[in-house]
């Protein structure tokens, strides 16, 4: 499907980190139609199908979550409800309105014990929190409409709300305190730029309907991760970035300490994301013009 201002997008969620990104990157590309949470709460199986069937979209992207990992293990209702069965609801509209659905799952449904190196599509599955559960179910549910795009992300950075560890790193890095950074825990950081780049070539370029891995290429370490955004911001790492290692009883919920996601597949496609340590120096240059103007 090519994107043109004709496409109707339905966007929910769109107080999301990630939805900033999208709304900047689609508005002129196509008619956005963006919904928070208090204009559409997508856990109403009702309310959904009333949005679909009013704005009767191309596309439905869904960026709603219950995103807070420890607070998951505390009220699973909520985390299953939003993460799982509401992309239900909005899979069951997008079959009955033929628009496609694009939905955006985690890395955290990994969680192997060796470091198996770069994780594909196809690798085991091992959900080790509710939080992970309940986005696995997710991508379960999302299935039930014929065409769906399942993308796998991780890590999110550069969104408009800051909130992200990496946003945080980047704060305390620019005044100058010592950031704490995990030696041991693999990731695959997304610059939120580089995904809502990574939605419109998907859907340009027609990639099949399936389930992708969508991050920046690479893997990494947070302390690798941490040291060079401090490059980039013209900090001394050696003096700023303090290694901890990482240990998964450390917190409430369960996280993965290996799970860096291999993008082959959407790669394949032509779907190319940047490497994550050119993301890293572009955000940096982001944050100094945003600072400046
Ligand atoms: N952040 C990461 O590092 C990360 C990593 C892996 C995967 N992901 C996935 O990437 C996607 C985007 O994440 P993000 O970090 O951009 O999200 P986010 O900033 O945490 O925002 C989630 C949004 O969902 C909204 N929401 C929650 N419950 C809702 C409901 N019942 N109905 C409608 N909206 C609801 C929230 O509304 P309010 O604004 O009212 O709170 C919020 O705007 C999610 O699927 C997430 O699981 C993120």
């Amino acid at each position: 499907m090519a994107v043109s201002s004709s496409t109707r997008v339905l966007l929910v969620g769109a107080g999301a980190q990630l939805a900033g990104a999208l709304i900047e990157r689609l508005t002129p590309a196509c008619t956005l139609i963006p919904r928070t949470r208090p204009q559409l709460d997508v856990t109403s199986a009702r309310a959904v199908d009333e949005a679909v069937a009013e704005v009767a979209p191309d596309v439905v992207v869904n960026c709603a979550s219950f995103n807070d990992v420890d607070g998951a293990e505390r009220d699973p209702v909520t985390a299953l409800r939003v993460n799982g069965l509401a992309v239900g609801h909005l899979a069951d509209a997008c079959r009955r309105s033929g628009a496609v659905l694009v939905h955006y799952s985690t890395d955290f449904v990994f969680d192997p014990v060796v470091d198996p190196g770069m994780l594909r599509e196809d690798d085991p599955l091992s959900p080790g929190s509710i939080y992970a559960q309940s986005k696995l179910l997710g991508e379960v549910l999302a299935r039930r409409a014929p065409r769906h795009y399942v993308l796998r992300v991780a890590s999110l950075f550069g969104g408009r709300r800051g909130h992200s560890s990496l946003d945080r790193i980047a704060s305390a890095l620019d005044g100058g305190a010592p950031v704490k950074a995990f030696a041991n825990r693999t990731v695959t950081p997304s610059y939120v730029v580089d995904l809502a780049e990574a939605l419109v070539a998907t859907l340009d370029r027609a990639v099949p309907y399936g389930l992708y891995h969508c991050v920046n290429t690479g893997r990494t370490t947070w302390v690798d991760v941490a040291t060079a955004l401090a490059r980039a911001l013209g900090r001394n790492p050696a003096e700023l970035v303090v290694p901890t290692p990482f240990d998964p009883a450390m917190f409430p919920a369960r996280r993965p300490t290996y799970a860096a996601l291999s993008n082959a597949a959407i790669a394949a496609h032509g779907v190319v994301l940047p490497g994550w340590e050119d993301a890293i120096m572009r955000f940096a240059r982001a944050r100094a013009r945003a600072d400046d103007a």
